[in-house]
């Protein structure tokens, strides 16, 4: 079976932070490429301020923190996007994907293999515009991903069995717990949790009840965070795209409709934590 030594994250946003920061931790040889430059820097800064707290607080070595350092590149350039394992996790859009899938695939060798950290584009429309769709799979992880235990490695109806052992060798030693999934709308989570959010913000626009005191009673309920605070977290714009396209793959069911109150906040750019203001507001100085 092939070993993967060296990963390459595309897109270095929320979620392409956290999972090369982890991969960088499991001790791969990790490049993180975003198109901005800007993002970049704002993702090494952030891996940085979060090694420093653990070394004070204990959790890590300066040796590791060093090592961490010198096993993570960051490029803004895509033919350093060369790698034993591709980990896509830029914008939730199927052509853009699929440009990018394409760029790289010019360049990586048959061997390597390309995962999409999609929530919700399906694998197999992904796959078919592929030239090598065996080595081609969803590897999906949750916010925080250096935190959140599970991954779902998302099975196309193309995908090699031996992508998948790979793939659960891979997710085993970044400390997680795969689940093996079908290509279906949303997968497992996502489908789920639609219901989480939609019926929350229903509630606010239907029975006006505020997002404060409907965040307080699902956190009191047991869940982790509530689902305005959560829908902040995850990004307003990313979680609406995720609604929409569950909402179009599944016929366009009434009880799943995307909400209008998030569309408003998105033509705002009111995306949540990442521009200070969401549901919430964040007083954190941002760049
Ligand atoms: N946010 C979440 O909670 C969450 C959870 C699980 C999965 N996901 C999925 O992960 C992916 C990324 O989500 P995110 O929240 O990190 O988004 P984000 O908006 O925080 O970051 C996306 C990044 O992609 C970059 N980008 C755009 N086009 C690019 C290209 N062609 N090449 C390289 N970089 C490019 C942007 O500059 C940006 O930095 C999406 O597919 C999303 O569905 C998100």
């Amino acid at each position: 079976m092939q070993q993967i030594k060296t990963i390459c994250v595309c897109g270095a946003g929320t979620m392409g932070t956290g999972i090369a920061q982890l991969c960088v931790q499991s001790g791969y040889s990790t490049l993180l490429f975003d198109v901005q430059e800007v993002v970049l820097q704002r993702s090494k800064t952030a891996m940085q301020e979060n090694w420093n707290n653990q070394l004070v607080k204990g959790k890590i070595s300066q040796a590791q923190l060093d090592q961490f350092e010198s096993l993570l590149t960051l490029s803004s350039n895509i033919n350093d996007c060369v790698a034993d394992l591709l980990i896509e996790a830029i914008v939730e859009k199927l052509t853009v994907k699929l440009d990018l899938f394409q760029q790289l695939a010019a360049i990586n060798s048959m061997k390597t293999m390309m995962v999409s950290n999609t929530s919700s584009i399906s694998i197999n429309a992904m796959a078919k515009k592929l030239e090598d769709p065996f080595r081609f799979a969803g590897l999906h992880f949750f916010n925080p991903a250096t935190q959140m235990k599970l991954v779902e490695i998302v099975k196309g109806d193309l995908t090699s069995e031996a992508v998948i052992k790979v793939l659960q060798e891979v997710s085993v030693r970044l400390g997680k717990t795969a689940v093996v999934c079908k290509d279906s709308p949303g997968f497992i989570v996502n489908r789920v949790a639609r219901h989480y959010y939609l019926e929350s913000m229903f509630l606010l626009e239907q029975e006006n009840v505020d997002i404060t005191t409907i965040d307080q009673v699902l956190e009191a309920t047991g869940f982790k965070m509530g689902a305005f605070r959560l829908m902040d977290l995850i990004g307003i714009d990313i979680n609406y795209h995720v609604s929409n396209i569950i909402w179009e793959d599944l016929g366009q069911p009434k009880r799943l409709l995307p909400s209008m109150l998030q569309q408003q906040k998105i033509e705002q750019n009111i995306l949540g934590m990442k521009t200070g203001e969401g549901f919430y507001k964040y007083y954190k100085e941002m760049e």
